[in-house]
């Protein structure tokens, strides 16, 4: 892969791995061969019975500064279209495992809806958040519009979007964007200690409870209860439960084995 940085076993850990955006030079723009890379390896992790949790993450300097806007100024609509990038992105919702980024710099347009496509984002002091994309003639492609509506609010999310303007990792705490700021310099080590903190819970529970926060984006309050009670019991179904509450009552650690 020649965009992306994959590493798993992570810090000697068996169960998390680390994606690295790896294109330096223009600050992460997510061209359509990164996104492809990206999502070939998440499918891979997402396949691999001993991840548990991935991490996603750029540079110091940036996350992601966007759509790769050299691909794309002289594109016409059909290329648009045919360019099978949003297809790639479409795909991310398809990774049952939780994905953490880990921003530093710059997350901005197609960088911030990366982030906001992950479950979770941890920012680093310095981080700045946009969907700059208004300031050069066009609009957010993947989830701008929506997901940020969603997280910050309609006010906030038409002020950014109609704007432009970056957000601070502050800001974007406060915001409810993020849901931990860090000192930038310890974001990778307070990233891995929450991996590892997820990674120790029972892995069917956590994908079904991803599922289930996920699905509260997509339905009604009933129809997201009543999922939500199903996969419920659908944990009654798994030896880690068992695991668990046995553990509970005799007082000792679970032992989780994803089954
Ligand atoms: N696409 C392509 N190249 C990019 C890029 C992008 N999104 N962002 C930065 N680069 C390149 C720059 O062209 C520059 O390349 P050269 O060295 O060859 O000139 C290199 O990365 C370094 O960038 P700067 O010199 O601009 O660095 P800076 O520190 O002065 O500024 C920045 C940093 C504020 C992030 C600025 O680069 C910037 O504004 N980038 C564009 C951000 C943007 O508009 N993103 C939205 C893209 S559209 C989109 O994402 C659509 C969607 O929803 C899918």
């Amino acid at each position: 892969m020649e965009n992306i940085l994959c590493e798993f076993p992570y810090k000697n850990n068996s169960h998390i791995a680390l994606v690295t955006l790896n294109r330096p030079k223009v600050l992460n723009a997510l061209s359509t061969d990164l996104m492809h890379e990206l999502v070939d390896c998440f499918l891979k992790l997402d396949t691999n019975p001993e991840v548990r949790v991935i991490i996603l993450t750029g540079s110091d300097k940036a996350f992601a500064a966007g759509a790769d806007i050299a691909q794309m100024v002289s594109a016409t609509p059909i290329d648009q279209i045919n360019d099978q990038r949003f297809r790639t992105w479409e795909m991310l919702k398809l990774i049952t495992k939780p994905i953490i980024a880990a921003v530093n710099g710059f997350a901005l347009g197609g960088g911030c809806e990366l982030a906001m496509s992950c479950d979770l984002i941890i920012a680093g002091e310095d981080a700045k958040f946009s969907q700059p994309e208004i300031k050069i003639g066009t609009i957010p492609g993947a989830g701008g519009t929506q997901r940020l509506t969603r997280a910050i609010g309609k006010s906030k999310a038409m002020m950014m979007v109609l704007t432009g303007e970056m957000i601070d990792a502050k800001t974007a705490y406060e915001w409810g964007l993020v849901a931990k700021v860090v000192p930038s310099i310890t974001l990778m080590q307070e990233t891995f200690e929450l991996a590892l903190k997820i990674s120790e819970r029972a892995p069917v529970a956590i994908r079904l409870a991803k599922e289930a926060v996920n699905k509260s984006f997509e339905m009604t309050l009933k129809d997201g209860m009543d999922f939500e009670r199903r996969n419920f019991y659908l944990t009654f179904a798994s030896l880690d439960q068992k695991e668990g509450m046995q553990a509970f009552l005799e007082k000792r650690s679970p032992s989780y084995k994803g089954n």
